[in-house]
């Protein structure tokens, strides 16, 4: 298979870095984006392109980003919408900016960025785009409902876009992972609501402390996360031929957790099932 082009936005720590080494490994060319290009400097030893990409800026500005991007290689291959962070807090203490904030980066921005990279990949009736959902987007966490809502967002925005690409020839791949060991749960790359309601506020502390625990403790190892990613979207280790999911689960507790919802909602219809049908005329 001849060289193809990457382009991976949110390259400065954890999967994006590791989509980095591991496409160049593979001798593709590759573009690496952060919103600080200083801390993606050193992506440039290992052969990859560096530029500035911020998802959360104007429509306008990813525009301009898309072509400055294509000029670098004349093409892109593949797009990786790997930009995202998580907000805490509950549901009611999460402030309208918190969750506005939440979605422009990570809904807003991977569609935005999405929607200046299509005009290119429609041209050539070609090309993968590759979304990093999240296993939350099936379950949602209690005191995360925004970051939840925010990968359903993109889980059901995902499944609509194949179905309008497919025809076209672009092909799709949402990555719905469990907990991996990145910065994600670093701060200040996460942010927290205030907790405002004592109503709230064992329940956040429970919450909270589970998520300090797991904090360098994920199962996952981003490394193998990545090679996952890239060996379906190239066929490669044993995934030639396969059709592919409409979810790639990557990760053994994304399995678990989503096996488990999945047998839940089913064994839920059939408890339900005769009240819900009661409604036809
Ligand atoms: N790690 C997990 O357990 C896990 C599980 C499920 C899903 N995910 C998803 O995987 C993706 C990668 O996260 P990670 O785990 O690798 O965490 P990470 O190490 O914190 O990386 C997140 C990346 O997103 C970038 N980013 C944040 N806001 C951005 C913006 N507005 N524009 C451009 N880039 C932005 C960050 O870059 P700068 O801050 O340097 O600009 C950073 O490179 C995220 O979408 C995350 O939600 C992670």
């Amino acid at each position: 298979m001849a060289p193809q082009v990457w382009l991976v936005i949110g390259t400065s720590s954890g999967l994006g870095a590791e989509f980095v080494h591991a496409a160049v490994a593979r001798g593709d060319k590759v573009i690496a984006t952060a919103r600080n290009v200083d801390r993606i400097a050193h992506l440039k030893d290992i052969g990859a392109a560096v530029m500035q990409l911020d998802v959360a800026a104007s429509k306008d500005e990813l525009d301009l980003k898309a072509e400055e991007a294509i000029a670098i290689y004349g093409t892109i291959d593949v797009l990786v919408n790997n930009a995202g962070y998580t907000q805490f807090g509950t549901v009611e203490e999460s402030s309208n900016d918190e969750w506005f904030k939440q979605f422009n980066t990570n809904v807003f921005g991977t569609l935005n960025t999405t929607r200046s990279f299509l005009p290119h990949l429609r041209s050539k009736k070609a090309g993968t785009i590759v979304f990093i959902g999240s296993m939350v987007a099936w379950d949602g966490v209690p005191t995360v409902g925004t970051y939840c809502a925010s990968k359903a967002a993109i889980h059901y925005a995902v499944e609509s876009l194949s179905k309008e690409l497919s025809p076209i020839g672009i092909k799709t791949l949402l990555v719905e992972p469990g907990t991996f060991r990145t910065e994600l749960l670093n701060e200040p790359n996460c942010k927290s609501a205030r907790t405002k309601f004592e109503d709230y506020r064992a329940l956040t502390e429970t919450v909270s402390s589970g998520f300090r625990t797991l904090n360098g403790t994920q199962i996952g190892d981003a490394r193998k996360g990545a090679e996952r990613v890239i060996d379906v979207v190239k066929g490669q280790n044993g995934t030639a031929g396969k059709e592919w999911p409409m979810s790639l689960l990557v990760g053994s507790d994304a399995v678990a957790v989503i096996r488990k919802k999945c047998e839940d909602t089913l064994r839920q219809v059939a408890e339900w099932e005769d009240f819900s049908k009661s409604t036809d005329l």
